[in-house]
């Protein structure tokens, strides 16, 4: 009888660790690629490997409009020539911040 009551006990425990210690587990894991995700469905197809298909000389990675958050904000906000307008990504800050952190890791293009 004690024995089932421990074991009830360690059960109730471990259920209560687990799902306290899911939901961190799993936005640790997703906030990172989130950045990576966005860029992946909306950038890359112009700026693979941080560089640019369509204007070669006007390479994302390095660029002066990554200078700050707010910067890189304007800038898609009224972006120029055959830079496309992302207003999903403009108006949600979240996406706008995870995109900016991964903007920042590229590096120059072996190209330029
Ligand atoms: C259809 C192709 C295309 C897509 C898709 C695209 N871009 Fe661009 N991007 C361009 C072109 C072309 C320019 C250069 C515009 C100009 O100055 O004429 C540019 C320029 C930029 C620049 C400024 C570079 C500089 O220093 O002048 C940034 C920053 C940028 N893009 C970010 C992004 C981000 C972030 C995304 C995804 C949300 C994205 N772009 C998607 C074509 C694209």
């Amino acid at each position: 009888m004690h024995l089932y009551r421990s074991a009830l006990l360690v059960i109730a425990l471990v259920t209560m660790c687990l799902a306290l210690l899911a939901p961190t587990a799993m936005s640790k894991k997703s906030s990172k690629p989130k950045g990576e995700m966005i860029f992946a469905q909306n950038c890359s197809e112009c700026h693979v490997g941080g560089g640019n298909i369509v204007k070669p000389d006007k390479p994302l990675s390095q660029s002066q409009k990554l200078a700050t958050v707010a910067t890189f904000k304007a800038y898609l906000k009224s972006p120029v020539g055959h830079m496309p307008y992302y207003k999903h990504i403009v108006t949600d800050q979240a996406s706008l911040k995870a995109l900016y952190e991964y903007c920042k890791t590229l590096k120059p293009s072996k190209q330029s």
